[in-house]
């Protein structure tokens, strides 16, 4: 058998949009369209399809692609002139063929580098220069990591203020039977009550309908548990204090043109985020926020997301 090594290639995706597809040398894979810099497929060394996508998405311009990991910048909440989750997820993200130096581990060795920076356009609907840098990586292991990093290049002393989110959509077999652990007793703000601040009350999350949370200041580690697939996902964030729940549910998903009506039992979107307090960076200065991945069987997860309380598959 010979070794296969891991790589990295340029390939036309859905309608001939540019899409570059990372693989790793056990088999798992990622998928990632220059539109958006959207991740749209990761796969385990199974060939198993961890995110959802829905079968109506489109992908064509301006409309951002429904499932994966829309990237929301500017701003998460749609407010003023700008739209709902921002316009980083409709954009054409290119190539970045000479990023400044990041600290790589040894196992980070397939990724691809992205870079969003404004048009004479976008100045019109948000007036400030920056430097979006996106470094998408598959680990050795599969674990799928996205490390953005943003930086104020205005050279007229203009700082600028955002809020952020990897609105990631995790596939499940039935959302009935998930479980998500690591949020419980923590505050939200309630999108489906005009953003109400309650605290998350008893035990791990599970869902009967629908549910749009905003939770304040989360732990770095979150972890998805679907009973039926025995597969927990574990989300481990960094510079993300919060942590955005999201399931439309029946009549919700009825409502959305690119979205099937049964599709919301085999989706859960649970996305690192930063909206209770907006960053603002000054000229020159860069911030970054990291999402990582991993899904493993789940009589495997040990990790206690508690030091009192370990998880059972
Ligand atoms: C979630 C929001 O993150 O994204 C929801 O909390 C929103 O309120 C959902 O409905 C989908 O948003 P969009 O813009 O992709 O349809």
């Amino acid at each position: 058998m010979t070794a296969r090594s891991p790589s990295v290639e340029l390939c036309k995706g859905n309608n001939g949009l540019g899409k570059i597809v990372l693989r790793e040398t056990r088999g798992s894979s990622v998928e990632v369209y220059l539109y958006g810099a959207h991740v749209t497929s990761w796969k385990n060394d199974h060939g198993e399809e961890l995110l959802f996508v829905s079968n109506k998405a489109i992908f064509k311009p301006p409309k951002a692609i429904r499932g994966g990991i829309p990237i929301c910048f500017p701003q998460f909440a749609g407010t003023g002139n700008l739209e709902q989750h921002g316009f980083a997820r409709n954009r054409l993200w290119s190539i970045d063929e000479s990023p400044p130096h990041l600290a790589v581990n040894s196992s980070h060795r397939t990724f691809v580098d992205l870079i969003l920076k404004p048009t004479e356009e976008d100045f019109k609907i948000w007036p400030h220069s920056y430097e979006f840098r996106l470094r998408v990586v598959l680990t050795i292991g599969g674990d799928l990591i996205l490390i953005s990093r943003i930086r104020n290049t205005s050279t007229d002393g203009k700082p600028f203020t955002f809020t952020f989110a990897y609105h990631t959509y995790f596939t499940v077999s039935d959302i009935s039977e998930v479980r998500v652990e690591g949020l419980e007793t923590q505050d939200y703000l309630d999108n489906l009550k005009e953003r109400e601040r309650f605290t998350e009350q008893g035990d791990a999350l599970t869902f009967e309908s629908e549910v749009d949370k905003i939770y304040l200041n989360a732990p770095p580690k979150i972890a998805i548990i679907d009973h039926e697939k025995k597969r927990t996902y574990v989300l481990w964030k960094e510079g993300l204090p919060d942590a955005v729940v999201w399931n439309p549910w029946d009549k919700k998903a009825k409502a959305i043109a690119d979205f099937g009506d049964d599709e919301y039992k085999h989706m859960l979107c649970v996305e690192a985020a930063a909206i209770e307090n907006p960053i603002t960076l000054k000229p020159g200065e860069e911030w970054k926020g990291l999402q990582e991945i991993s899904a493993v069987p789940s009589s495997y997860y040990s990790g206690p997301l508690d030091p009192h309380k370990v998880l059972h598959g």
